[in-house]
């Protein structure tokens, strides 16, 4: 971009920046950054079909056709924010998915950390500060004959955008780490940061199980006991947090007290998140 300096937060991410601060085995050690494509997501799968190794990242200034969960798009302003998407191969079945989403969304948040501590994980898999959305993770999963080939997760942080950045639809419920903090973020410095803890936290789901991760992404999740209200797949569930199931389903005790395992909806705190006053609105 003119007049970009490296460092700029609003230069084009180079993979030398991120390396520079990348402490990473195997994940980002094949890296390529891309200008402007449709969606880190499509490079990334098109890649791990031709055989790209796991860890293998997929870094863009900007993306044409960011998607989103459900359906959803995902705003991309070039040179602002942070799309990211990378190849794993997990040795699981393909029903330990959700875990892995949930697993990353603890690293992110992890990562986020070491900037503000105004974040907190909303069930399943977005970052909300101030009761805006900040991140959201997108995960696309191949298998064959019950065997994952791979899976494709998609990271999206908002880091500089300003709010008028944003879509007029989401401009309301979605901040920046930048709109949070007041300063300027350095991407190539983030994504090297978000790599480091995606690993460890991987690592170590894959090494000791889910078991190892749920206390984790309780203690950033700041929803076991709060009232909720859970949209699930046409129907609206309300109840008490009681935490996370072995396997990543959100446990809820519904005021008859029987107790409901969701697996897929969108959540919302009745009374806002503790660290990061969230409403779960994003
Ligand atoms: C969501 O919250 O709905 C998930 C958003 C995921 C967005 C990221 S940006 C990088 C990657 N490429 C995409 O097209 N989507 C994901």
């Amino acid at each position: 971009m003119k007049g970009a300096r490296a460092g700029d937060e609003r230069a084009a991410i180079e993979p030398a920046a991120i390396a520079r601060h990348l402490e990473t085995t195997w994940l980002g050690r094949r890296l390529e950054c891309f200008g402007e494509i449709d969606s880190t997501n499509t490079t990334a799968r098109k890649l791990a079909e031709a055989g790209a190794p796991e860890g293998t990242v997929v870094i863009a200034d900007s993306q044409r056709r960011g998607r989103g969960r459900l359906g959803r798009s995902w705003a991309s302003p070039a040179l602002r924010n942070l799309y990211l998407s990378f190849v794993l191969r997990p040795p699981l079945a393909p029903e330990s998915a959700p875990q892995i989403t949930l697993v990353l969304g603890l690293a992110a948040a992890e990562a986020v950390r070491e900037w503000t501590d105004e974040v907190a994980i909303k069930w399943p898999n977005d970052l909300v500060s101030r009761g805006c959305k900040l991140a959201g993770i997108l995960t696309e999963m191949t298998a064959d004959d019950g065997r994952i080939r791979f899976v494709i997760p998609g990271i999206g942080v908002n880091l500089n955008s300003e709010p008028e950045d944003f879509p007029p639809d989401v401009r309301e419920v979605a901040t920046s780490l930048r709109m949070i903090t007041g300063a300027p973020v350095d991407r190539a410095r983030f994504a090297a940061r978000l790599l480091n803890r995606l690993e460890v936290r991987y690592d170590l789901f894959l090494r000791e199980g889910f078991a190892a991760i749920a206390p984790l992404w309780e203690g950033l999740a700041h929803l076991t006991g709060e009232a909720i209200v859970v949209q699930s797949q046409g129907e609206r569930i309300a109840g008490t947090a009681l935490g996370l199931a072995d396997d990543g389903a959100l446990r809820v005790r519904q005021s008859d007290g029987s107790e409901r395992r969701i697996v897929a909806g969108d959540v919302t705190v009745v009374s806002g998140y503790r660290r990061s006053r969230a409403t779960g609105a994003a």
